[in-house]
C-alpha cells in the first residue's frame, strides 16, 4: 500500500487525475472504475479539463460505477448516473455505450447484479478503481460487517451513511435506505486501487483502514491484502496516522530513485 500525503484537497486531486490520464494515454481502452461523493469531485473537474485543454481523449474508456442508490431513476437528480453526468460524463468524449452504473430500478436485483458482474468480466477487469471512504470506513456502500468476499448485491445502508448523505437530499427521510453496490470482492480484483480521502472527519477511517487490522468492521482495511494500492490524503484526512512521516520519506527517497511517477 503507497500512501502519498499532498499538502491540500486541490494537489490530491490534481496528482491522482494525472495518474489516471496517465493510464488512458497508455492504454486508451482502460476500464476506470468510477466512484461519486464529494472526495473524487477535483479529479473529475481535472479530467474534464484535461480533455478540454490537452486533447485527453476517452472515445475507448469503458467505466463501471461503484454503486447506485436503490430506487432513484437515472434522471433522479440524486442518483448516482445524474452525478456522473453532470460531473464527468458530459465533459468528456466517452461513448454513452461504455459507461456502466448499476440501476437504481430493476426488477430482478439478483439478475441485475450477475449481469453486473459479468460485464466488468467481458470488458477484462477493471484497470483503476477509484474509492472514497465513508467516515465508517465503507468502500462503495460496503457497510461495517459486510464480507470481504462480497459481490455486487443490495445493500442496507447504516444510519451514519444515511446521515451523512441526507445533506444532499431535502430530508432524511428522502435519503434511500438501499443501495445496489460492488462488493469488496469485486473491488479486489481491479488491477489497481486508489483509494481517496480529504478531511479530519475522514481521518479515523483512513487510519483504522491503513494501520489498523483487516477487519470486515472498516471494509476498507482489506485493501492492505491488495497487490497494488495507492492511498492519496491531504493533510487532514492523515493527520491521525501513526507513519504519518516514514510515508512522507518513502515517497521523498522514491523520488531520489525516479520511481515518484506511479
Ligand atoms: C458514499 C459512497 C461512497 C463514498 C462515501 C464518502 O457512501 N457510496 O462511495 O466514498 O459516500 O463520500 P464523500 O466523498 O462525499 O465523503
Amino acid at each position: 500500500m503507497r500512501v502519498r500525503i499532498e499538502p491540500s484537497y486541490f494537489e490530491m486531486s490534481n496528482v491522482a487525475a494525472k495518474l489516471i490520464a496517465a493510464q488512458l494515454r497508455r492504454k486508451p481502452d482502460s476500464v476506470l472504475g468510477l466512484a461519486t461523493g464529494s472526495t473524487p469531485l477535483g479529479i473529475y473537474r481535472e479530467l474534464a479539463r484535461m480533455h478540454k485543454d490537452e486533447g485527453l481523449d476517452f472515445a475507448g474508456v469503458r467505466t463501471f460505477n461503484l454503486d447506485e442508490y436503490y430506487g432513484l431513476a437515472p434522471d433522479h437528480p440524486q442518483s448516482y448516473r445524474y452525478f456522473m453526468d453532470e460531473n464527468l460524463l458530459r465533459h468528456v468524449n466517452i461513448d454513452p455505450k461504455n459507461v456502466h452504473i448499476p440501476g437504481g430500478i430493476v426488477k430482478d436485483i439478483e439478475a441485475s447484479c450477475s449481469e453486473y458482474e459479468a460485464s466488468i468480466r467481458e470488458a477484462g477487469g477493471i484497470d483503476i478503481q477509484l474509492l472514497g471512504i465513508g467516515r465508517d470506513g465503507h468502500i462503495a456502500f460496503n457497510e461495517p460487517g459486510s464480507s470481504l468476499g462480497s459481490r455486487t448485491r443490495l445493500k442496507t445502508l447504516a444510519q451514519e451513511t444515511i446521515s451523512d448523505n441526507a445533506r444532499f437530499f431535502k430530508s432524511l427521510d428522502e435519503v434511500p435506505r438501499f443501495a445496489i453496490t460492488m462488493g469488496v470482492g469485486t473491488i479486489l480484483e481491479s488491477r489497481h486501487i486508489v483509494l481517496l480521502a480529504s478531511g479530519v472527519e475522514k481521518s479515523d477511517a483512513v487510519r483504522l483502514a491503513v494501520e489498523g487490522p483487516v477487519t470486515s468492521e472498516i471494509t476498507a482495511s482489506v485493501l492492505q491484502l491488495h497487490p497494488k494500492v495507492t492511498v492519496f490524503l491531504d493533510e487532514a484526512a492523515a493527520e491521525k496516522l501513526k507513519r504519518r512521516d516514514y510515508y512522507k520519506y518513502v515517497e521523498a527517497m522514491r523520488q531520489k530513485v525516479g520511481q515518484a511517477e506511479v
